[in-house]
């Protein structure tokens, strides 16, 4: 088992998150250990309930069993999920757990930051993208016809526990979704870090098979790899004012395909490869990345065989950008390849991007 601390500025209390790869059976002391003798409930995804009811063993009458998919994060499984918290009369020290994917843990986490204006929470994620992204930073929300994610909270976690074994029944297109945020995390590796880097580039490029193939001790290394550079981040920017914006490289692109497919076509993280290939394009035309940079992001890309195949017009292209909520009327800013896994983030009109891409 190893541990890594969270300590955001501010906050009196430090939170750990284990990564784990023991066996699934232990899960249950582990977390029962942690909340002592405090009451609780947990949120469920339906899938990974199926999956490991009778391994993780808890108490039925504790469970709340939210339904798989997107749109479930809404407002009305809020309210449920509330109500099932209200009705076990939980107090301000008992802890909210969620064990599943990005789903139940952003809904679940907004459920907890909001139930007697915050409970302690536990997130079990249970997918790659989950592991290294989402459990981590104390992101909550939940969709609207409006919009993904526009009601939310930043709430951290009191713990995190992440078990590598879950990993053993995820299927191939949600494991590729959490290896698209992996990816991502090589490009801006620099700027996430001010510890002795990986060289995650040069780590993906080695090691592409064994990962493919999900062996368990390099995923260990890679999981824990990427929790640290989120971490960085996290610390040294919680809401999103400065720094953390470099997370959101590859997601203009990625967001606006997703809308333009309606969340049907592409995973996440998947719609973010697209927006890296996207951006990598972007950056070489304005001349910001060299020819060797280039062709060395295309061909760690390629390795991964993602299908690459999303053809917007460019004015459709151009709307989708500025509806993302990160612009403004004058421009968009985007985080940019500038050298070997490091990034800018550079403001750009519409029009310029609009030159840029058409030419
Ligand atoms: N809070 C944040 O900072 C943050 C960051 C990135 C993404 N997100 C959010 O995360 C969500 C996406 O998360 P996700 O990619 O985990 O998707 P998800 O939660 O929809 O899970 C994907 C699918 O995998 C299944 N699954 C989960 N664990 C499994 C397992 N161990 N074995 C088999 N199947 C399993 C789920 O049931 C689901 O069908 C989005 O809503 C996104 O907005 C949040």
């Amino acid at each position: 088992m190893s541990q890594l601390e969270v300590n955001i500025t501010g906050k009196s209390k430090n939170y750990p998150i284990f990564i784990l790869n023991n066996s699934l059976s232990e899960l249950k002391n582990l977390i029962f250990n942690r909340i002592e003798n405090h009451n609780y409930i947990i949120v469920f995804s339906e899938k990974v309930y199926k999956l490991y009811s009778k391994i993780l063993d808890f108490p039925k009458d504790k469970i709340f069993i939210l339904k798989d998919g997107e749109n479930q994060k809404n407002i009305k499984n809020y309210q449920k999920i509330m109500n099932f918290v209200l009705s076990k009369k939980l107090n301000r020290q008992d802890f909210i757990i969620s064990i599943g994917g990005g789903v139940v843990g952003d809904l679940t986490g907004f459920v907890a930051s909001t139930y007697m204006r915050g409970i302690n929470l536990i997130q079990v994620p249970t997918t790659l993208l989950s592991f290294v992204d989402s459990s981590v930073g104390g992101k909550t929300a939940i969709n609207t016809k409006y919009g993904k994610n526009l009601v939310g909270s930043f709430y951290q976690p009191e713990s995190v526990f992440i078990n590598i074994n879950f990993l053993k029944t995820l299927d191939e297109k949600q494991y590729k979704s959490g290896l698209g945020e992996i990816l991502k995390y090589a490009f801006i590796e620099k700027n996430c870090s001010d510890f002795e880097n990986l060289n995650l580039i040069a780590y993906l490029n080695e090691n592409f098979e064994k990962i493919l193939k999900r062996d368990i001790l390099i995923l260990l290394e890679l999981v824990e790899y990427c929790i640290k550079l989120k971490k960085y981040v996290v610390e040294n920017d919680e809401k999103e004012s400065d720094l953390r914006r470099i997370l959101n490289f590859g997601h203009t692109y990625a967001h606006a395909i997703e809308t333009f497919t309606k969340y049907k076509k592409y995973t996440h993280g998947h719609a973010v490869v697209c927006g890296i290939y996207f951006i990598f394009d972007f950056a070489y035309k304005t001349k910001l990345i060299d020819k060797e940079y280039f062709y060395l992001a295309k061909d760690l890309l390629e390795k991964f065989s993602y299908e690459k195949s999303c053809h917007i017009n460019i004015n459709k292209l151009i709307n989708l950008i500025k509806s993302d909520k990160k612009g403004s009327d004058e421009g968009i800013y985007l985080v940019i390849p500038e050298s070997y896994a490091n990034c800018a983030i550079k403001k750009y009109s519409f029009d310029e991007i609009k030159n840029i891409i058409g030419e």
